[in-house]
C-alpha cells in the first residue's frame, strides 16, 4: 500500500555522479571564507569576554555542523548564567557593545520567538545572529558534524538536498515547509536505513560523549574517527543516493503512520509517540523526531496545504531523477 510505485533506477544513473559532485563542490565554502568566519568569531568572542568573563560563545547551525553552503550566515549562541527574564537586558547590552565596535545593522530582537541580536560585519561582509543559552542547538550541531565525518556521502547528499529545497522554495518554515536542520536529519535517517547502511546510529552506540542540558541527557558515540570504514560495504555513489532519497520521500515513506527517528536509527510509529492527531498547532503530517528534544516534531510547521506542496516536490524530484535527460539542471530550476 505504501509503495505506490516502487521504481527501478535508470540504467545510466552513474553518468550523473560527476555533475552532482560538481554541484556539491561549487556549494562548499572556500578556505578563505572559513578564515573570514573564524576572524569574525574571534572578534565577537573578544568583545563578549571583555564584558562577561564567565560567558562562552559557541557556533551552531550550518557554520558549525559542516552542512553550510558558501555565503551562509553565522549562528552563534552565548552561554551565560542568566535568568530567562533577564535575557532581553543582555541582548540590549550586547547590541550596544557591538554597535560601538562599528559592526553594522545591529538589531536586538528581544520579542522574537528566539530572541537574538543580528549584525553584519563590514570587514568580512558576513551576517550573524547571536542567541542566548540555546545549548541544545550547540549539541545537535556537534551530532550532525560527527555524522558528517563518518561518510563523505552524507555531506554530498545534504548539500544537494538543501540546494534543491532552497531552489524549489520548500525550505521556509514560516510558509509551512521544512528547516535545513530537518532536511539534514532526513538525509541521516535515509543513510541509516539504507541496506547496507551508510551511517550507524550514534545515539544507540556506547556513549563516549555525554552532557545533560535542560534535564535532557544527550549521549552518543563521538569517536567517529573509528567509524571511517562504516559505510564502505555500501558502494552506492551520490547519484544513486539522490535518486533513492527522492524515491523514498515520494513513494517509500508511510506519511500516515511513521515517524523518522535518527535517535533510534529507525522508524517509530505515530501511535507510540502519540502524534496521531492535531494538538494545538502541531499537526504531525510529516514526522521528524528531534534527536534530543524527542517531544519535538520538526515537521510540526507543516500544514494541510504545505504537506501537499512538499509531497508534490518530492514526487517531481523523483520523476526527474527517473526520467529526465538532464536532472542536474531540472532538479534545481526555480519554482
Ligand atoms: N535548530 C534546532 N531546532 C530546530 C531548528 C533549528 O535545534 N527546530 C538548530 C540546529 O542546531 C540547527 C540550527 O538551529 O543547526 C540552525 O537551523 P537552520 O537554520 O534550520 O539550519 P542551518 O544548518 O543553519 O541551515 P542554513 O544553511 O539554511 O542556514
Ligand atoms: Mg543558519
Amino acid at each position: 500500500r505504501i509503495f505506490k510505485r516502487q521504481m527501478q533506477c535508470r540504467f545510466d544513473i552513474d553518468r550523473l555522479n560527476a555533475p552532482f559532485l560538481a554541484i556539491y563542490d561549487s556549494l562548499i565554502p572556500t578556505e578563505e571564507e572559513k578564515a573570514k568566519q573564524n576572524q569574525l568569531f574571534t572578534l565577537l568572542e573578544t568583545l563578549i569576554t571583555k564584558e562577561w568573563p564567565d560567558a562562552q560563545l559557541y557556533v551552531y547551525g550550518s557554520c558549525g555542523n559542516s552542512f553550510g553552503v558558501s555565503k551562509s550566515d553565522i549562528d552563534l549562541c552565548l552561554a551565560i548564567d542568566v535568568a530567562d527574564d533577564n535575557k532581553s537586558e543582555i541582548l540590549l547590552r550586547l547590541a550596544d557593545i557591538l554597535q560601538s565596535d562599528n559592526l553594522q545593522n545591529v538589531q536586538a530582537l528581544t520579542r522574537a520567538r528566539v530572541p537574538i541580536v543580528k549584525l553584519m560585519d563590514p570587514v568580512t561582509g558576513i551576517s550573524c545572529d547571536i542567541c542566548i543559552n540555546n545549548v541544545l542547538a550547540v549539541i545537535n550541531t556537534k551530532l550532525l558534524r560527527d555524522y558528517a565525518k563518518i561518510d563523505a556521502r552524507l555531506r554530498q547528499l545534504a548539500f544537494i538536498v538543501k540546494h534543491w529545497a532552497k531552489s524549489r522554495g520548500v525550505n521556509e518554515t514560516y510558509q509551512g515547509t521544512l528547516s535545513s536542520y530537518a532536511y539534514v536529519l532526513m538525509c541521516i535517517h535515509f543513510l541509516q536505513q539504507r541496506r547496507p547502511a551508510v551511517l550507524p546510529c550514534l545515539q544507540e552506540m556506547q556513549s563516549t560523549y555525554s552532557v545533560t542540558v535542560e534535564n535532557i541527557e544527550c549521549a552518543f558515540f563521538d569517536q567517529v574517527d573509528k567509524l571511517r570504514d562504516f559505510g564502505s560495504p555500501n558502494r552506492e555513489p551520490i547519484a544513486k543516493l539522490v535518486w533513492a532519497f527522492f524515491n523514498y520521500w515520494a513513494y517509500g515513506h508511510d506519511y500516515a503512520n511513521s515517524v523518522i527517528s535518527v535517535r533510534t536509527g529507525s522508524i517509530l510509529s505515530k501511535r507510540e509517540k502519540d502524534w496521531t492527531r492535531r494538538i494545538g498547532n502541531d499537526r504531525h503530517l510529516i514526522c521528524i523526531e528531534d534527536p534530543f528534544e524527542i517531544s519535538h516534531d520538526l515537521g510540526r510547521v507543516v500544514d494541510k496545504y504545505s504537506i501537499k506542496v512538499l509531497r508534490e516536490e518530492f514526487e517531481r524530484a523523483a520523476e526527474i531523477m527517473q526520467y529526465d535527460a538532464n536532472p542536474c539542471v531540472k532538479l534545481f530550476e526555480p519554482y
